[in-house]
Parts: C-alpha cells; sequence; structure tokens
C-alpha cells in the first residue's frame, strides 16, 4: 500500500494504474462504515485509493476541526488489511497550496437541513470532492448513505459539471443498538449513547407508520418528535420529511421521501436518515 502526501504524486500513482480505480473520500477515524464502502470499492474496481484529509474548509467552528478525531495509524493499518493499493493524505497546505479562491456552491439543495445549522459547510465539502476527483480521477467514488444530503449534494455536482464519474452511494452501517456509525460517536458518554439511541428508534417508528399506511407527514414527525424528546440531554435540531430529489419538504408522503434527523448529544452533531416511499 503506497501512502502518498502530494498532488504530484497520487497524479503520478493514477497515470501509471490501468483498469478501474474507486475512491473512497473520507476524513479519517475510519470505522466499519468506511470499510464497508473500501469493501465495495475492491469488488468493483482494478484498484482502490481511499483519501484522509479532514478538511478545513467544511468545518463551521474552528474547535470543531481541531476536535475532530484522528487516528492515522489505526487507519493506516486497518486499509492496509482491507488490500488498499494507495491512500491520499495530504495536509491543508497541501491540498489548499495557492489558497483556492474558487468556490463550488450547489444552489436550493445546500441551503436547508444540514446547509442551515452548518453555513458553507456544502461549499468546502465540494470544493475538496472535486479537487480529489480532479486529482484521482476515480471510475467510481463511494460516500455513505448516513449523509444523504451530502450524497444528493455531490450527485448535482457531478451532473451539472458533467464530471466523469460515477458515485455510488452505499447503506448506512449501524452498530448492534441501531445507531448510524459515525467517527464522531467516540465522544458519546455512556448517558449520552443511551439517548442517541432514541435517534434510529425514532426512524423506526416512522417506518412501521408508514408501512402501516400512514402518510400524513405532520402526524409522522410529531410521533417522531415525541418519541425523540423521551431522550435525556437530547436537543433535537430537526425532524424532516422532504422528497428524494430536491429535499423540499413534503405534506404527504406519496413519493419516494427522505426522513431526516438531526440532534445534539453530548455537543456531537448526530445526524440519521430513512428513506421511505408510499409504493
Ligand atoms: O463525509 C466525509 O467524510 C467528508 O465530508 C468528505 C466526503 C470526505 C469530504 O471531506
Amino acid at each position: 500500500m503506497q501512502v502518498i502526501r502530494t498532488r504530484r504524486d497520487i497524479r503520478n500513482w493514477r497515470s501509471e494504474v490501468s483498469g478501474w480505480v474507486g475512491l473512497v473520500p473520507t476524513m479519517g477515524a475510519l470505522h466499519a462504515g468506511h470499510m464497508s464502502l473500501v469493501d465495495v470499492a475492491g469488488q468493483e474496481n482494478d484498484h482502490i485509493c481511499v483519501s484522509i484529509f479532514v478538511n478545513p474548509r467544511q468545518f463551521g467552528s474552528k474547535s470543531d476541526f481541531a476536535t475532530y478525531p484522528r487516528t492515522t495509524d489505526e487507519d493506516l493499518s486497518m486499509l492496509q488489511d482491507a488490500g488498499v493499493d494507495a491512500v491520499f493524505m495530504p495536509d491543508a497546505g497541501e491540498m489548499y497550496a495557492g489558497s483556492a479562491r474558487t468556490s463550488i456552491h450547489v444552489a436550493d439543495l445546500t441551503d436547508r437541513l444540514e446547509g442551515a445549522s452548518r453555513p458553507g459547510h456544502f461549499d468546502g465539502v465540494c470544493l475538496v470532492v472535486s479537487k480529489l476527483f480532479n486529482l484521482v480521477q476515480p471510475d467510481h467514488a463511494y460516500f455513505g448513505w448516513k449523509d444523504a444530503q451530502q450524497v444528493r449534494v455531490i450527485q448535482q455536482m457531478v451532473d451539472d459539471l458533467d464530471m466523469p464519474v460515477q458515485i455510488r452511494p452505499m447503506p448506512t452501517v449501524r452498530d448492534d443498538d441501531g445507531l448510524a456509525l459515525s467517527s464522531r460517536n467516540c465522544g458519546l458518554t455512556i448517558s449520552g449513547r443511551e439517548s442517541a439511541r432514541h435517534i434510529p428508534a425514532a426512524l423506526e417508528l416512522v417506518e412501521q407508520a408508514v408501512r402501516n399506511g400512514e402518510f400524513s407527514v405532520d402526524l409522522i414527525r410529531r410521533r417522531a418528535i415525541e418519541h425523540l424528546s423521551g431522550a435525556e440531554d437530547l436537543e433535537v435540531d430537526y425532524v424532516q420529511i422532504v422528497d428524494l430529489e430536491s429535499l423540499q419538504p413534503l405534506d404527504r408522503i406519496d413519493r419516494p421521501a427522505l426522513v431526516l434527523i438531526a440532534a445534539i448529544c453530548d455537543d456531537i452533531r448526530l445526524i440519521d436518515n430513512l428513506l421511505v416511499s408510499s409504493v
């Protein structure tokens, strides 16, 4: 496995390999969710490249960036064991040398949900992801569905800019208690984790309600919020039910829809979602 730290070297690596390349962009602190992406990338491509870069441009507060978990040695050993060919691990000076002035803004999809609470976040994501696509030139790129809005925004950017890469969203991986895996979960206290479990449980209630023929968004949202309010120390940011394509709020679940929850627990932002459809 090659560990590559410069843009020049990753370009050289790309020009030397032939066949399909799968890219798994990450910010490190890898867990089983990331490794499931690596696994599928290995099945679908001739070469796997994983990037590890905690991207300062997508963080609102400096302290969130500074405290983001970093576990480089463990990450590299997991990737080595998984048969990854190249790990691209630039530092911020290398990635943004010459202070990038370009921004990529995907209109409409980015001003709501996570974008409302984290202004500029998706511009930062789009900038770094498009730089990674330009440098690695992958045939396929793998993203976790836990960040459903991110997947939707990146897909839109790729379509709008005719980027020659296929986006492959992969299912959320969960712990035994249902909590969606996230690099941030390691910061939860025992009682915080108890509270956080209300998030997947609320989504399960929603799934059950839709299965039982309940399509009123108002009613379903109220049920989910009521369940979440039973959790101590869980500050709900939003529970939204939106159209899968436009991310616009719905009144009724009469088409493929996303149920999205964001909440703060132990100062950690947790997000999760569920795909539902009335048909
Ligand atoms: O989902 C993430 O880990 C990040 O947003 C990504 C896609 C690696 C861009 O920094």
